[in-house]
């Protein structure tokens, strides 16, 4: 099936035009299809099917609840890095027994959280947390189950900011002193380690990167087995690439092959995390473009979604296919623009030069692969209203998050005497 696609010259997400969404909610939204993120749910767990695995879905990526519950309801797990995270999740229907919760700096409140509530596991990532959740355990009077972060030392080659396992980023322990902290966890006498975990970066398109690091993690789990630590878990983390446009995008299949290689004879729960692999291509932005301003050397299409939106362009320089969303009548030429948002920065761009087709002032654009760290990085930056989520089912759509208008956020704000006139 294919989830978009131009039926008679009009976009459809599954069996429904993008234009009928639009003119009843108005733009810009975010519009992601149910029957997308399932399938790319199902075709990761078929993957692993033939070994013992849970498949923790990286809330990070997309946390609104209803794609939390999509996938919960098939079954996944969830990878937490917050309180509000792990709510988000529970409330999402995901079983506490599937839910890891990462993260570099935990507060108390968060560890007490996780512990309360009787996660599968908690990754530390420094000695001091450890003693942390020591603590609060043995204040709960539970014994929760802690995985190592490892960091393994090895280049994502994805983009500098997305990449977490080499040896200068804060993210994990280093792999070379991981044997050292299982010691010392012998004073912890409230919590169990049970556990290796590592997440090397995100949008990776090789699987070089992941070999390397599986190689260090494999020779470190046979050097705690060898010294009799008990290993019941190995978290493999996110980070498996999608197509933005024509990427380079890692088969499933092969990345399987790769997992069972190097842990398949293991007897341990296997822990995924993907994120952006599973929702990233199946969310689109939907825009109208404000107007079309000629500048010296090209246009500047601007359109009513910006980097508050949507923020990676800016942020990382990443490309997203933009496209129209009526797609017929006489083709105009192609004209060399820049589409941007209305934000006053200079980096509020979500392409540089492109060539587009029957463009117009009004028309609908759609910004393509925008349903991982699409809306959950959206902020109120130039007091922009946060921007309506839709979710489509075949012929069926629904708001799943309404616009957060600016009304509401000014409800939050309050003046200090000293300034009331
Ligand atoms: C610890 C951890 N796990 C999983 C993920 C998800 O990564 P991805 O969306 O690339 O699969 C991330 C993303 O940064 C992460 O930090």
């Amino acid at each position: 099936m294919k989830y978009f696609q131009y039926i008679n010259g009009e976009l459809f997400i599954e069996g429904v035009a993008i234009s009928k969404i639009a003119s009843e909610i108005g733009t810009p939204f975010y519009c992601y299809s149910s029957t997308k993120i399932e399938s790319e749910y199902k075709d990761f767990s078929d993957a692993f099917s033939k070994i013992n695995s849970t498949i923790c879905y990286s809330v990070k990526a997309n946390s609104n609840l209803s794609v939390i519950r999509t996938l919960s309801n098939l079954g996944a797990g969830a990878d937490v890095v917050s309180g509000g995270e792990l709510l988000r999740a529970l409330k999402g229907g995901v079983s506490p027994q599937k839910i890891v919760f990462s993260g570099v700096g935990k507060t108390d409140q968060e560890l007490e959280m996780a512990i309360e509530s009787d996660i599968l596991q908690i990754n530390a990532e420094s000695l001091s947390e450890l003693s942390r959740l020591n603590i609060i355990a043995e204040k709960y009077n539970k014994i929760p189950k802690v995985g190592i972060r490892v960091n393994p030392d090895v280049e994502a080659g994805s983009h500098d900011k997305i990449s977490t396992g080499r040896k200068e980023d804060k993210f994990g322990i280093d792999w070379e002193n991981v044997g050292e902290i299982f010691v010392a966890n012998k004073n912890f006498k409230n919590i169990k380690l049970v556990g290796l975990a590592i997440h090397i970066g995100s949008q990776l398109q090789s699987l070089s990167p992941f070999e390397e690091a599986f190689k260090r993690l494999e020779e470190l789990l046979t050097t705690l087995m060898s010294e009799n630590h008990k290993i019941e878990t190995i978290d493999l983390g996110g980070g498996l690439g999608i197509d933005y446009s024509q990427d380079l995008v890692l088969k499933i299949s092969e990345y399987s092959k790769l997992v069972t290689k190097y842990f398949g004879n293991y007897d341990c729960n296997i822990i995924f995390e993907p994120g952006r692999r599973i929702v990233g291509n199946a969310g689109i932005l939907i825009a109208q473009v404000i107007c079309i301003k000629p500048g010296i050397e090209k246009q500047f299409v601007v359109l009513d979604a910006a980097m508050n939106d949507l923020l990676r362009p800016s942020l990382y320089g990443a490309i997203h296919e933009i496209i129209p969303i009526t797609n017929n009548g006489p083709k105009s030429p192609k004209v060399l623009a820049d589409i941007v948002g209305p934000i006053c920065e200079t980096g509020d761009i979500f392409a540089t030069g492109i060539k587009l087709t029957n463009i117009s002032e009004g028309d609908l654009v759609a910004i393509n692969s925008a349903g991982a760290y699409g809306a959950v990085m959206s902020s109120f930056y130039n007091s922009r209203p946060l921007i309506a989520e839709v979710m489509v089912k075949d012929n069926n759509f629904e708001i799943i998050r309404k616009k957060l208008d600016i009304s509401s956020l000014l409800n939050y704000e309050s003046m200090p005497n000293w300034i009331k006139t």
